[in-house]
């Protein structure tokens, strides 16, 4: 059988990284994409150069996703799915004392990063009926006073299910995940008594190995206490 591949952003830390060794730990290829390249090169290093391959880019820069694609299917031969997760918070929450700048920043990873990284690997998922997975949060289906990041994410809620009715048409597959709070760099202090990065990463490649007739359309997780 054929070995798959995924395209990973933000695969450079937290869930993204996780999910590339849980992925490549059943029998995917991982391609790696972020900013910092040198923490790809480590991971590619840890999973094996022949199943990881680190791809330095900006998922705000389309020429950038493009070309990662590009290089993807041509090192690994096509490409079967890809986990749109690269995304960011604001030092500053709420709209009194918030940010515009880095409103403006949040939305061109959060909302614009998916919408480019979802353009970059349309064709190349088309030609293999392929799977589309996107972080969202529960932060994307309930109210938060005020919350940019929030509504952000209600974005990427909204177009998952958009895109699952696109990619049906055609055989395809869009899965939205959807966690509580996990233990990433994402915050600045641990939070060891939340998700752990390997509870998204399983239930991420617990959608992309369900058989093609499968769609896991989305999978909500929270922390128990
Ligand atoms: N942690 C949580 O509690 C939680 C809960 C629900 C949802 N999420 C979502 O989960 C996703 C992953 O977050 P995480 O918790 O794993 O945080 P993280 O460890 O901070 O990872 C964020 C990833 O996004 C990448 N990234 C940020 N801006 C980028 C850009 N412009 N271009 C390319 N890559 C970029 C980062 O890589 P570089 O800096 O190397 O580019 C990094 O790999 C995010 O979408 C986040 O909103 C997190």
């Amino acid at each position: 059988m054929t070995t798959k591949t995924v395209f990973i952003t933000g695969a450079s830390s937290g869930i993204g990284a996780e999910t590339a060794r849980h992925a490549v730990a059943s029998g995917w290829n991982v391609a790696l994409f972020a900013r910092s390249g040198d923490k790809l090169r480590a991971l590619a290093n840890e999973l094996g150069s022949d199943r990881a391959l680190p791809l330095e880019g900006d998922v705000t820069e389309l020429d950038s996703l493009s070309g990662a694609v590009g290089k993807t299917v041509q090192h690994f031969g096509a490409l079967h799915a890809a986990f749109a997760n690269a995304g960011t918070g604001l030092d500053i929450a709420g709209i009194e004392e918030g940010d515009p700048k880095a409103w403006r920043k949040l939305v061109d990873v959060n909302i614009n990063g998916v919408l480019l990284t979802t353009k970059a690997v349309y064709g190349a998922l088309k030609d293999t009926g392929g799977h589309l997975v996107l972080t969202g949060s529960v932060a994307g289906r309930i109210h938060i006073p005020g919350s940019v990041y929030s509504a952000s994410k209600w974005f990427v809620h909204g177009f998952a299910g958009n895109m699952a009715q696109d990619m049906r048409e055609w055989g395809g597959r869009c899965t939205l995940i959807a966690p509580g709070m996990v233990d990433t760099p994402f915050f600045d202090d641990p939070k060891p008594d939340k998700l752990q990065p390997a509870d998204v990463a399983e239930a991420v490649v617990h959608a992309l190995d369900r058989p093609e007739r499968a769609n896991v359309q989305e999978i909500v997780l929270m922390p128990t206490g």
